[in-house]
């Protein structure tokens, strides 16, 4: 009896001491473990140059969550059911997030990368700009080539939407006049609809019914938008994130902190706000100014909450399934995505 205790307490404190992702990874370790491998060979092409830099990314992989909804969510909506076209699911949405990645630094003109040199940073963006359409072509190429059709629809939605997303930030950066409104419709496209896209992909890959599958996309939306609330807190630190922070103002993007804060504050300060975003976004003294004058006017906190929100809403869609190992990974992964540090 007591054996048995030790044993309990023994698994109890092991899974106390393990960091997050390992545990979310648990009930699909076997899974990602395979995965990897077949993200890897999904890259393979015959030009030495781009195997170079795809050994390059491969090696400097990410933490790969949207793989990890993709088998969590086929898992939980078909007690533990899989098939082939999850894992070609799974590599196809990550070599999708990969190509938008390369092409965002370039776009963003950022120079890190999970904590190492952006592509852009180490070939220049002429490369940058193909890589991200071979590896865009591959993910596409993937689905097509053994007639997942039906994925291909949600994968390629998302595609649309968030070159949509980045273009509707550049237009607001350009003129600095975002709403809140506009804000989310921001984020939703430019990375919500890519987790929508995975918990769909997930769901329908083991053959789920339309209103599965919308329900999931629904519910990978939600957390999607909490993700990116999550990233747009990011650069109002100093922490240490593996890429640069204080870099949105810089680049003249609004998000939610700066954009309550606009909401809230005098019309004195909103023009001091505005003119330092217009005329002094490259003065790093100044920008330092601005995000101190956000916190002390609590966009954080409201931000913060807005954060909770979704992540919220996102639980209750989960409550519509039985419990399972897979849906308490998929709400320690939503749990993660609110309090991750990187
Ligand atoms: C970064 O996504 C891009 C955003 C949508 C904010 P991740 O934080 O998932 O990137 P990696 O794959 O782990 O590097
Ligand atoms: C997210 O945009 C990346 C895409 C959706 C393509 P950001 O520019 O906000 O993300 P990071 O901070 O560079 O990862
Ligand atoms: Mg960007
Ligand atoms: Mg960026």
């Amino acid at each position: 009896m007591d054996k048995f205790r030790n044993f309990t307490i023994d698994i109890e404190t092991r899974l106390a001491h393990m960091k997050p992702v390992e545990l979310i990874k648990l009930p699909i370790k076997n899974e990602m473990e395979l995965f990897e491998k077949k993200f890897k060979d999904s890259m393979l092409s015959k030009v030495p140059l781009l195997n170079r830099i795809t050994y390059y990314i491969v090696r400097r992989k990410g933490k790969q969550m949207r793989p990890m909804f993709v088998f969590l969510v086929a898992k939980m909506v078909s007690d533990g059911g899989f098939d082939e076209r999850t894992y070609r699911g799974a590599s196809v949405v990550e070599l999708i997030h990969t190509a938008t990645l390369v092409h965002d630094d370039v776009v963003d003109d950022s120079n890190r990368r999970r904590g190492f040199f952006s592509l852009n940073a180490l070939w220049k963006n002429k490369i940058a700009v193909l890589v991200g359409d071979f590896l865009l072509s591959k993910g596409l190429l993937l689905s097509i080539d053994n007639e997942d059709f039906d994925l291909l629809k949600l994968i390629s939605i998302a595609v649309r939407e968030m070159s949509e997303g980045e273009l509707l930030q550049i237009e607001k950066a350009r003129k600095l006049d975002i709403t809140e409104d506009v804000y989310f419709d921001i984020i939703r496209q430019k990375t919500a609809t890519l987790i929508a896209a995975c918990c769909g992909i997930g769901a329908a890959s083991v053959g789920a019914n339309q209103d599965t599958i919308q329900q999931m996309r629904k519910f990978g939306e939600y957390i999607g938008i909490a993700f990116q609330i999550k990233d747009d807190l990011f650069d109002y630190t100093d922490g240490k994130i593996g890429k640069p922070t204080g870099i949105d103002i810089k680049e003249q993007k609004m998000t939610l902190p700066l954009i309550h804060t606009l909401n809230t504050c005098t019309y004195r300060e909103k023009s001091w706000l505005i003119n330092s975003i217009k005329k002094h976004n490259k003065d790093q003294k100044r920008v330092k100014e601005v995000i101190a004058f956000v916190k002390a006017n609590g966009g954080i906190e409201y931000t913060t909450t807005k954060m909770y929100d979704y992540k919220n809403r996102a639980l209750t869609i989960l409550e519509n399934y039985p419990e399972s190992p897979y849906k308490s990974s998929l709400i320690t992964m939503i749990d993660y995505v609110v309090e991750r540090k990187i």
